[in-house]
């Protein structure tokens, strides 16, 4: 169990290392670093891809359409955003949205597993297939398409964790498709069954 006090330093210094971080070549194009955001304490921690162009902008997760989409779907469930931690695969914005690389990813993990570490959610919400992926493979899970294991609960125990992760569609995806948005409010409500 980490202190919050230990918690908070963590987090800190994670961020201060991902602002001046140049391991990958995104440092070049970014405008801002984007760490993450929300409470040291936080039950919930959801996991994005990567900063887009407004996240780029203001240094902060999920500030644009999807993040609009991310608070209202918080709300469906009685969360608010600043008691969850937002975070990302990758920190730094890849060049036009393009899909992260696995170079990339590889170098900005170490990043987020800190922060898994400080934060020691009780919940992992992955938002879209390459947090998804990523996660459940650390966790030893095999990965499946979206359409089969959205919305699902997965259980991590172990000696460091005592923890559940539920992969759910990108937010993003919901944008221009009410269908979509309909899937995610019915998948978050997984997150309130194990909280
Ligand atoms: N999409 C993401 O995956 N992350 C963000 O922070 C914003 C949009
Ligand atoms: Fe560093 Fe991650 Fe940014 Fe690459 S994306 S420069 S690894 S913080």
């Amino acid at each position: 169990m980490v202190s919050l006090i230990e918690a908070k330093k963590e987090i800190k210094q994670i961020e201060q290392d991902v602002a001046g971080c140049r391991i990958c070549s995104l440092w070049k194009t970014r405008k801002n670093p984007v760490a993450g955001e929300g409470s040291v304490t936080a039950k919930v921690m959801f996991i994005g891809e990567a900063p887009g162009y407004n996240e780029d902008v203001q240094g902060k997760p999920f500030v644009g359409k999807a993040g609009k989409i991310l608070e209202e779907l918080l709300k469906s469930v009685g969360l608010e955003r600043k008691e969850v931690y937002i975070a990302n695969i990758l920190k730094c914005r890849p060049p036009g949205n393009r899909d992260p690389l696995l170079e990339e990813i590889k170098a900005c993990t170490p990043y987020l597993n800190k922060q898994i570490m400080s934060i020691q959610p009780s919940v992992i919400v992955t938002l879209g297939n390459f947090a998804s992926s990523y996660i459940l493979e650390k966790f030893g899970f095999q990965t499946e398409k979206m359409g089969k294991i959205h919305g699902k609960i997965f259980r991590i125990k172990n000696l460091l964790f005592d923890a559940w992760i539920i992969p759910l569609y990108h937010p993003a995806a919901a944008v221009y498709n009410p269908n979509m948005k309909k899937v995610l409010m019915e998948d978050f409500k997984s997150i309130t069954k194990v909280l």
